[in-house]
């Protein structure tokens, strides 16, 4: 069931065109992202949502009703702000219920209602202490509770997560995935971390200046990038240019550095034409062959230019004859496979079915 519907949504600030024709569907207990750079609209598209900023053009429904002229605090939204404003001289359970303060409820009530929710994001217990007594992950979670505590029908989040810490985002990445199924509400993340979208959302809207690039689940969107730019926005990708002959259910390229290639319709999501294109290789796509290896796969010979050794991963550059820039490739370091130096003469084994054909 469709709960909010955006369609045809512009928003000038004075000249600045902020957010262009912007059409977008979002199901009721979806969890849905807003990925893009700093400044491509995100919070903007919030606000509109959330009623803080007036739409230039187009309607905004929530829940069947046309939003127009519907105030924040009517409408069936709630937001965290990307800077989370707890008062830091009120108590926890103070600061939960300060949304509750106007509500038609007994003192008891208010009370049951601020334990569930601090129970909800694992701070049970929490109710009595302090606010500025609180780790950076406990104060988000005690804006998170001050928002659920209203029961809205969409939790519109703005990088609640981005002031902390790579651990303790993480944890707080899987908590608001359980939170978020346990409670069925809709969630609309707002995030400039590819990682975090991918993690979290069954949708992603990817966004620049203004406008979406892709609206896609997360492995379409990685797998399937219909552009170079949102293809270079969602995770490593390396790429190459080449020349399609032919296009049909298959489509005949010549890669440069890796010859003729037939590849499937669907590995050009984007849509190409004969001439010119640009083709994206992921890293975990391409492997070395070590000394004695053999593959059914296709392979090109490469030297070794560069050697990143992550731990559980090693990121090698090789150059390959025929292509200008070094291809970035990783191997996941198994028990018995060697590091190789920089300048070792190797291999590297690809795939044709692992080419996007990305227009130009
Ligand atoms: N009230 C305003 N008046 C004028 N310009 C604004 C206003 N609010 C936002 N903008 C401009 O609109 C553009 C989009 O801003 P927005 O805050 O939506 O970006 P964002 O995608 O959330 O970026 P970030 O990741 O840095 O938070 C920016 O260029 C910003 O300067
Ligand atoms: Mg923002």
């Amino acid at each position: 069931m469709t709960l909010i519907q955006l369609s045809g949504v512009n928003k000038h600030f004075g000249d600045y065109h902020a957010l262009r024709d912007i059409d977008l569907e979002i199901q009721q207990g979806e969890f849905f992202s807003l990925l893009g750079p700093s400044g491509c609209g995100k919070t903007t598209l919030l606000r509109t949502i959330a009623g803080f900023e007036d739409v230039g053009s187009g309607s905004i429904r929530i829940d069947g009703r046309d939003m127009k002229g519907v105030g924040p605090n009517l409408r069936p939204t709630n937001m965290v702000f990307q800077s989370y404003a707890i008062f830091p001289h009120l108590s926890v359970a103070e600061n939960v219920g300060f949304g509750l303060r106007r509500a038609d409820m007994t003192r008891d009530e208010k009370t049951r209602a601020v334990g569930e929710a601090l129970e909800m994001v694992g701070l049970g217990g929490y109710g009595g202490r302090a606010a500025n007594a609180l780790s950076g992950g406990q104060r988000q979670r005690v804006a998170l509770a001050r928002a659920l505590i209203l029961k809205p029908k969409v939790l519109l989040l703005d990088e609640p997560l981005s002031a902390l810490d790579k651990k303790i985002r993480e944890q707080m990445q899987v908590e608001l995935i359980k939170l978020q199924r346990e409670v069925g509400i809709t969630f609309i993340l707002v995030t400039h971390d590819q990682e975090e979208a991918l993690v979290m959302s069954d949708r992603i809207a990817v966004m620049f200046d203004g406008g979406i690039g892709q609206m896609d689940d997360p492995e379409t969107l990685y797998r399937r990038p219909r552009s170079k730019r949102v293809a270079q926005f969602i995770g490593m990708m390396n790429f190459l240019d080449g020349e399609v002959a032919a296009t049909g259910t298959e489509i005949e390229v010549t890669v440069q550095g890796l010859g003729r290639c037939s590849v499937a319709a669907e590995q050009a999501p984007g849509a190409v034409a004969p001439g010119p294109v640009s083709i994206g290789i992921r890293p975990e796509t391409l492997s070395l062959l070590f000394e004695g290896e053999t593959t059914t796969r296709k392979e090109v010979a490469a030297v070794v230019d560069e050697v990143v050794y992550y731990g559980d991963m090693t990121y090698y550059d090789v150059r390959v004859d025929g292509i200008e820039k070094p291809l970035t490739l990783s191997m996941k370091n198994l028990i018995g496979r060697p590091v190789l130096d920089v300048g070792t003469q190797t291999r590297v084994a690809w795939d044709e079915r692992s080419l996007v054909l990305l227009g130009h």
